[in-house]
């Protein structure tokens, strides 16, 4: 399921439809011969309409995904190489019009790139229990003041049935390393949830071993979403007691050897982490050329080594998308539940402006509301129903598998 911009119908003219998309001029046709007059409010797919809405919908949509910039300010680029120190000063950029020239760049970007939705995730928050002790992580072993919590098998289908009900598609199941999970409840997950409808399953449960990958890869998963969290390697040590970032990284290219689509990328503004750090996760990723990725601002956590950290600045989240945007033309970037979590604007806010910098996604809890406030990675993390964008939400039918296979998700 995803949402577009609607258009206004500006002129008709033989089966051509003039419309005003954001204050720019297309021109699409009336394939599915709707009953169109100039004025009326429409959806666009590829280069045709496909649906009427009314005004209170227009409005609703445009207040969700913003209205983008009418005309690009651009920067001077040349997108095939982008080189460290650019990417630096880029996510150094304190004057407003340069700020806001970099995202209409990444926007005009994915606008070339991309149709122009925003795809809806789901994400099941399966288990909170967690082998590793990441410094950052609330739900890292150490952390006794967590309320542990493992869903059944049964649960586990029945919250994806739910949510497929509200027309997702497209689910992430993350837990913490948690080997309770083991070969037999994995498949019978992954087999259950198969067997209810044709649905995208990206894995997000840790550093298992590749067979067990493989298996579950035959069984229908297709996406694994597994953050290098950061390619320095001296930080990736600190953070990461007892592991190295050479296996992470090795890990995630055997995922992708294995057939999987992947899911990567780092967090935002770790302690100790440089805006040069920043610049070379992001060029990792342009190298891993992930199908969608994965950042983040870090919160720091209660009952954590990192507790007392601080927080990133919010600009910073954005600018790395618009420059994760320009690296990346055609890649999935959604905006995430901790950039949701710390907007001081709201998540809406926030949403608009990644949307307004490159952004093209967004990832929604559907863990059930019993277990939901226990995967404490950090503290207050974002949660509201969303119901608007499940109403508004499009290509519902059969007509969504096509959109994502438009976008290379093969189910
Ligand atoms: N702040 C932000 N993100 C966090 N994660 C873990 N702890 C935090 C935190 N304190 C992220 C990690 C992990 C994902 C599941 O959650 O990047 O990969
Ligand atoms: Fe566990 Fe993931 Fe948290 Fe690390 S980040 S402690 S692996 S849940």
């Amino acid at each position: 399921m995803c949402l577009t911009i609607p258009a206004k119908i500006k002129k008709l003219n033989n089966g051509q439809v003039e419309i005003d998309l954001r204050g720019r001029d297309r021109v699409v046709s009336n394939n599915l011969r709707l009953p169109l007059k100039v004025g009326d409010w429409v959806l666009c797919v590829n280069d045709y309409v496909f649906k009427k809405i009314n005004n209170t919908e227009a409005n609703e949509l445009l207040m969700l995904l913003g209205t983008g910039p009418k005309t690009g300010s651009s920067l001077k680029i040349n997108q095939t190489v982008l080189n460290k120190s650019d990417i630096i000063s880029w996510l150094a950029l304190e004057k407003r019009e340069e700020i806001k020239a970099l995202y209409d760049t990444a926007y005009n970007t994915k606008l070339s790139s991309l149709p122009e939705h925003i795809c809806i995730h789901g994400i099941i928050e399966f288990s909170n229990y967690c082998i590793n002790n990441c410094t950052y992580c609330g739900l890292r072993r150490d952390n006794k003041k967590v309320v542990r919590y493992r869903m059944s098998v049964a649960q586990i289908i029945q919250a994806a049935k739910t949510a497929m009900k509200k027309n997702y598609k497209v689910f992430v199941l993350q837990s913490g390393e948690d080997p309770y999970y083991d070969e037999e409840k994995l498949l019978q997950i992954i087999s259950g949830i198969k067997k209810l409808g044709r649905v995208f399953i990206y894995l997000s449960i840790g550093d298992r071993d590749l067979k067990l990958y493989e298996k579950l890869f035959a069984a229908g998963a297709r996406g694994v979403l597994m953050r290098f969290e950061t390619s320095n390697k001296k930080l990736y040590a600190t953070l990461h007691p007892g592991e190295n970032f050479t296996n992470k990284l090795e890990l995630i290219k055997k995922l992708k050897n294995i057939g999987y689509q992947i899911s990567t990328g780092f967090m935002i503004g770790l302690p100790g982490q440089t805006t040069a750090d920043i610049a070379d996760d992001l060029l990792l990723l342009q190298e891993l050329k992930p199908f969608m990725v994965s950042f983040g601002p870090f919160i720091p956590s209660n009952n954590t080594p990192l507790a007392k950290a601080l927080l990133v600045d919010e600009e910073m989240i954005l600018k790395t998308i618009a420059v994760a945007r320009l690296l990346l033309p055609q890649a999935m970037i959604p905006i995430t539940t901790a950039a949701e979590t710390i907007a001081k604007g709201g998540a809406n806010d926030i949403r608009r402006r990644a949307f307004a910098a490159g952004a093209n996604a967004v990832m929604f809890n559907q863990t059930p509301k019993r277990f939901r406030d226990n995967y404490y990675i950090y503290e207050n993390k974002f949660f509201d129903r969303q119901k608007s964008y499940e109403r508004l939400g499009l290509f519902t039918g059969d007509f969504s598998y096509q959109m994502m296979e438009e976008l290379g998700l093969e189910i």
